[in-house]
């Protein structure tokens, strides 16, 4: 352990959990770094694949143990003080996670925290309430038959996250896991394994018994790799780049392992000719600068109906000159860095092949002076869907502006890419909203507000944006193997 800053005046988890004890990894460290100084946080020790071999024992024991005789009702109780001890911790996971991903600490006090209790407590209610059901069926040989299904847990689940929005990932992965009897080797992301750490610290606390959730930090080709190729490994749960999640279906088909990939996105944002202006452009800035951009749902492709595309382009370059870069703990601070400087460098060179391939840049374009990986926050206009601007994910505050010509065409440019994770349609014409809600092929949609997420809703991507849904009901079947049980009365 270390300790840090005067701001947290915590000490950082740097270890690994396997089978309820905090352990050193067999393969060195992992240096975690303050993307907003550029300076060392702590060196996170590293799994190895046999400390991965460990961990998958260790929930393989508890799934066939104690924890897989636990009944739903108790699985829900321990949820719930899990979902209490955030809210006890909130502040200080709101810090580990500016401090570890480079976000202003407002930002995760606001949505990531809160949206981690509420998964926790939403998962602790579908603990006790995960059923099956009776079939009627024609019978066997002519005798009378009585079926039925019931839920089973998967088994071992493998949660690799992403560095983002850690905390909520983790969230995302671990409470349904749970609540439907799973057992879990968790695998954080090299650069922000921070709050992820401290939540298997309260899972502990809230009474989870040992090896039930395992955390094996360290790098993703080593750690990650070992997990996704681990023969007693039933599932993954993957959030990340599509490189990695078609490795991991690869991988993954291998032992017939199950597969939930979120890949990310090339969201749109259809401004039709009706709004309500002064809302799109902010809901949009928000869906374009939330997190510096680094977010798999984000916004990234604006489209504005011709009428109105001169009025938005001058809204959103506003708003992103009015973004304030700076210290994440600073209050004034709206815009934090991004994660580390391969990512700056691969925002940067996407801003550069927008310019090249003939956009216009409306605001930002460059990265201020200085120590931390920031860059501006920044707006392409005169753009066309055939950029690359418009194609791939930047995963940074950059946004392009496509002018269309009527909701036909704003249907086909959003549905022109390999992605499908989000759409966002700002109109007041009810119809309109719902005729291009049905039309847009896109996992999630959402009308006059940008990242409308719940954990009741389901979760997921449609065509290269993944496979699978997480979340709400849907969560849990996904975590669950169904059976059927026949008796020859
Ligand atoms: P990544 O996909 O490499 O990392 C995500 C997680 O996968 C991390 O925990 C990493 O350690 C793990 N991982 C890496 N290689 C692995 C392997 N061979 N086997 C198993 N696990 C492995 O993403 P990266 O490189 O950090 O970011 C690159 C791009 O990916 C971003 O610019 C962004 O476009 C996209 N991305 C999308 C996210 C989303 O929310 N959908 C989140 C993070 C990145
Ligand atoms: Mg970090």
């Amino acid at each position: 352990m270390t300790t840090i800053d005067d701001r947290s005046a915590v000490r950082l988890p740097d270890r690994l959990l396997i089978g309820g004890e905090w352990r050193s990894g067999s393969a060195g460290t992992v240096a975690d770094l303050n993307p907003a100084t550029e300076e060392l946080l702590v060196d996170v020790q590293a799994a190895s694949a046999g400390d991965v071999d460990q961990a998958v024992q260790a929930a393989r024991a508890q799934l066939d143990g104690a924890w897989g005789a636990t009944p739903g009702a108790e699985r829900g109780r321990i949820l719930n003080r899990v979902a209490d001890l955030i809210e006890r911790d909130a502040e200080h996971l709101a810090r580990l996670e500016a401090l570890d991903v480079g976000k202003p600490v407002g930002q995760p006090s606001m949505l990531d925290v809160p949206n981690a209790i509420a998964t926790f407590r939403h998962f602790a209610g579908w603990a006790d309430k995960i059923t099956g059901s009776t079939i009627p069926t024609a019978g066997y040989f002519g005798r009378p038959t009585h079926s039925y299904t019931v839920r089973e847990p998967v088994g071992v689940i493998g949660a690799i996250i992403p560095w983002n929005t850690p905390l909520m990932i983790s969230g995302w992965k671990l409470a349904p896991a749970l609540a439907a009897g799973n057992t879990v080797v968790v695998k954080p992301a090299e650069d922000a394994p921070l709050s992820t750490l401290h939540l298997a610290a309260l899972l502990q606390e809230a009474g989870l018994p040992d090896g039930v959730v395992n955390v094996v930090p360290g790098r993703g080709d080593v750690a990650g790799a070992a997990l996704v190729a681990h023969p007693d490994v039933d599932k993954i749960s993957f959030t990340g780049s599509p490189e990695v999640g078609r490795t991991i279906q690869v991988t993954a088909a291998e032992t017939f392992k199950r597969v939930t990939l979120e890949l990310g996105g090339k969201s749109p944002q259809i401004v039709l000719a009706d709004a309500d202006i002064e809302a799109a452009v902010n809901g949009t800035a928000m869906g374009l600068f939330f997190n510096q951009g680094e977010v798999c749902a984000a916004g990234t492709r604006v489209l504005v109906h011709r009428s109105v595309y001169g009025q938005v382009v001058e809204g959103l370059a506003g708003a992103a000159r009015a973004q304030v870069l700076g210290d994440p703990f600073d209050g004034a601070t709206t815009m934090g860095a991004l994660v580390n400087a391969k990512q700056r460098d691969r925002v940067l060179s996407y801003i550069e092949a927008g310019r090249a391939e003939g956009a216009t840049v409306a605001a930002g374009g460059g990265r201020p002076d200085g120590k931390g990986f920031f860059v501006e926050p920044t707006i392409f206009a005169d753009a066309n869907n055939a950029m690359r601007i418009a194609q791939e994910e930047i995963f940074g505050p950059v946004g392009t502006v496509i002018p269309f010509d009527d909701p036909a065409e704003a249907v086909r440019l959003a549905n022109d890419t390999r992605y499908g994770l989000a759409a966002t349609i700002w109109t007041r014409d009810v119809a309109a909203a719902h005729t291009l809600a049905g039309q847009v092929r896109a996992g999630a949609v959402w009308i006059n507000g940008w990242a409308a997420i719940d954990p009741a809703l389901p979760w997921g991507g449609m065509k290269s944006s993944g496979i699978g849904r997480e979340l709400g009901w849907s969560g849990i079947l996904a975590n669950t193997e169904e059976k059927t049980v026949t008796v020859v009365l």
